[in-house]
């Protein structure tokens, strides 16, 4: 039987995760239908499709912007989040909370969210083979992509962690914020400091910032150096790669790190294990 999934976003029709998905059916051998799901850009509407979608028999669901908040406070009111998604402070993946249907709750009140995106960074940075338990490592950011890696780079056994933003009291509101909301977060005692000053040398250095969107370059120290950089971003020439690259680090974009959440998701919602780095191989050739 066809399972019924879909990625819910505005604007929606550049989304890859329908050609991502069905790869991974593929390699699992079942069928699956993966649509892009347009919404207009309000909490209501948004609630009404992904009722509607669940009622209809939908399996799953993913969240992209500008709708990972809305999805995350709609989560609270029904079926709950997962430690991840607390967090983040933000949802990318929907399901039902079987537990809940099985007490008689309605559907639409049993929805429940996850976020894979974080898991799906620490997923891809272990398949380079760039060694996270141990490593010191600088997060460039404060904004919603950062605020979602922190607690799943801590749970993969980095020793330290540096998060630098050009608006330095955002870096410092984010790490009290999430050391109140999670005992892990509070005794990793993250530094903080501006972006411009974040100096030394890093095992990881990774971009979290929207920078690469705009085509500015981050004001970066000479005095910082890393052997492995890793942009969020990709799809396009990356200034933050190239710069560390030139002082000899291995870099890489994040790609594989759209591959690495949606994987998780597909796993969440199916219960079949997707190898990432054959998946990544095929949709590169397409
Ligand atoms: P996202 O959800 O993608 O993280 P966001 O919440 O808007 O998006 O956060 C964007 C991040 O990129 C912030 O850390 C922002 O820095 P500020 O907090 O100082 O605004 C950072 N950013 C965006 N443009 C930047 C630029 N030109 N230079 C430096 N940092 C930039």
């Amino acid at each position: 039987m066809t399972q019924h999934f879909i990625v819910i976003g505005n604007p929606i029709a550049h989304s890859k995760s329908p050609e991502i998905h069905t790869q991974f059916a593929a390699q699992a051998g079942i069928e699956i239908s993966y649509q892009r799901q347009y919404c207009p850009d309000d909490a209501a509407s948004f609630t009404a499709v992904i009722e509607a979608f669940f009622q209809g028999g939908g399996v799953g669901a993913n969240v992209t912007v500008p709708f990972k908040q809305v999805a995350y406070d709609c989560c609270v009111a029904r079926g709950g989040l997962s430690e991840h998604a607390k967090v983040a402070g933000a949802v990318n993946t929907l399901l039902l909370n079987k537990a809940l249907l099985e007490t008689g709750t309605p559907i639409a009140e049993a929805i429940y969210g996850d976020n894979t995106d974080g898991q799906g960074l620490v997923n891809h940075i272990t398949s380079l083979g760039w060694p996270l338990k141990g490593a010191r490592v600088a997060l460039i950011g404060a904004g919603g992509a950062a605020r979602g890696v922190i607690l799943p780079l801590i749970e993969a056994g980095i020793s330290d962690l540096t998060l630098a933003n050009r608006t330095l009291s955002k870096a410092t509101n984010l790490v009290n914020e999430l050391s109140a909301a999670s005992e892990t977060i509070a005794q990793q005692q993250i530094k903080t400091c501006s972006t411009d000053e974040l100096s030394g040398t890093f095992d990881i250095i990774i971009n979290a910032t929207s920078i690469g969107l705009s085509g500015d370059t981050l004001p970066l120290s000479d005095e910082l150096s890393g052997h492995y950089a890793y942009d969020m971003m990709y799809g396009r020439a990356l200034p933050f790669l190239q710069h560390f690259a030139k002082r000899g680090a291995q870099t890489s974009d994040g790609y594989g790190m759209l591959i690495g959440q949606a994987a998780l998701s597909f796993e969440r919602w199916t219960g079949h294990t997707i190898d990432v780095v054959k998946v990544t191989k095929t949709l590169q050739a397409l």
